[in-house]
């Protein structure tokens, strides 16, 4: 997609004096899991340019979002963010612990120009959390319900346009509908900084996540769009049981209770096609009392879980990060929540500051790490996504956007 050319509308495309406007953003955030404490608010602070600008032209609006999934311990409410949104906004967020029942709805008619509704995570509602196309996520309740009460959708959420959720595509269908700012800027930076024949090109792949990472492995590689595929973290234990290299016990069962030696047979598949440009490490770190140690794959311990590649790994990966012209990271390389093993991490933001390479990072694991190093502003661009991001690099199409270009095709004369 070019810059200018986008075909979607955005917010420069509509009237917002005195409207309604149901507005998504992602702001699913870092949550410490004892204290229930925000750890990173890039997110918030992200989309509350959004908000400003819809509220300054005249618009009352109401926030959708998601924070974890089902399941996990950052699974919450919304509460914290609205404290952080209503902060970055310098305006009062009416944080609502409902989302489409009767209390939300009296909120949602009587607001006034001006007024910022947070309404509660949408995943706690079961529809959400289902994939399904378009049409049929029009057909919801949460978008029957929702979509009378406004005359506009505004999806800012690009860090969540990978998924084909009810809050995402259904709304299009039955509404106008515009891209936010924020989506708008990642969707022009990231379409026009991406350039195929800038190779070589090195993809990085670390963090959670790691289904989105085999998946988009399985797209790059055979479209030729990466030329070496570096692995840290979960996935790059994944591929190294796939090679049948030694990764100790605890890790194994670890990889076992997360379900994920299920895809050991497509890590198997891609390892056979492509071997030669999927690297995992030579050597990793762990803990051992309560320091950090680092050895050769065959001397791991059974009792201690891998927390982070080596120094080896990482100067062989450095080497080849400085010779590259484009680098895409995603994904920290380690269990960074403990710094004693951010030295991996830091190690490869280290050397895209060295390298001359167009950098794009996506994930806000690597944007803090890079803050408090000091060196942000050094490195590329930051996306606020890290599967969306990871899925418009590999070209293959995100459903939210794909169903706000068929809104503006549906709702040409509307505006
Ligand atoms: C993200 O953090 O990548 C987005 O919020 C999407 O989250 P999800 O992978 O749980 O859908």
């Amino acid at each position: 997609m070019q810059l200018h050319s986008l075909p979607f509308y955005t917010m420069d495309d509509f009237n917002f004096d005195g409207k309604k406007v149901l507005l998504r953003v992602d702001i699913n955030s870092p949550i410490d899991p004892k204290t229930g404490k925000i750890l990173d608010d890039t997110r918030i602070r992200s989309h509350a340019q959004t908000v400003k600008e819809l509220i300054g032209l005249g618009a009352s609006v109401a926030i959708l979002a998601h924070q974890g999934r089902p399941g996990d311990s950052d699974f919450t409410t919304l509460g914290a963010h609205s404290i952080l949104l209503s902060r970055h906004l310098g305006n009062e967020v009416n944080y609502l612990e409902d989302l489409f029942g009767p209390y939300a709805r009296s909120q949602i008619a009587s607001m006034k120009p001006g007024e910022v509704l947070l309404l509660e995570n949408t995943r706690f509602y079961s529809e959400e959390n289902i994939e399904k196309v378009p049409e049929a996520q029009a057909k919801t309740f949460l978008v029957k319900i929702l979509s009378p009460l406004f005359s506009l959708y505004v999806n800012d959420a690009f860090a969540t346009a990978h998924r084909s959720h009810p809050s995402l595509v259904g709304f299009p269908l039955v509404m106008p509908s515009a891209g936010g700012r924020l989506l708008q800027k990642e969707v022009e930076i990231l379409g026009s900084l991406f350039e195929p024949s800038s190779k070589p090109c090195i993809f990085v792949l670390g963090g959670g996540k790691v289904p989105d990472s085999v998946q988009l492995m399985e797209t790059l590689l055979p479209k030729g769009l990466a030329d070496k595929v570096l692995l840290t973290g979960l996935i790059s234990h994944l591929f190294l049981i796939a090679k049948g290299k030694h990764v100790g016990k605890a890790t194994t069962k670890i990889m076992e209770g997360k379900g994920l030696n299920a895809l050991l047979p497509r890590a198997e598949a891609l390892l056979k096609k492509y071997g030669d440009m999927i690297l995992t490490p030579a050597d990793v770190a762990y803990l051992k009392g309560d320091a950090r140690v680092e050895a050769p794959l065959d001397r791991i311990p059974d009792d201690s879980p891998i927390y982070d590649i080596g120094e080896s790994t990482i100067s062989q990966y450095s080497e080849l990060l400085r010779n590259a012209k484009t680098v895409i990271m995603r994904g920290p390389a380690g269990y960074i929540e403990d710094p004693r093993f951010a030295r991996g991490s830091e190690g490869l933001l280290q050397a895209l500051v060295s390298s001359r390479a167009v950098s794009l990072l996506g994930g806000g694991h690597l944007r803090a790490i890079s803050e408090r190093l000091g060196i942000a502003e050094k490195i590329g661009y930051f996306s606020t996504g890290g599967g969306a991001f990871i899925t418009f690099l590999s070209g293959e199409k995100l459903p939210a956007l794909e169903v706000l270009i068929a809104s503006k095709q549906k709702f040409n004369s509307d505006k």
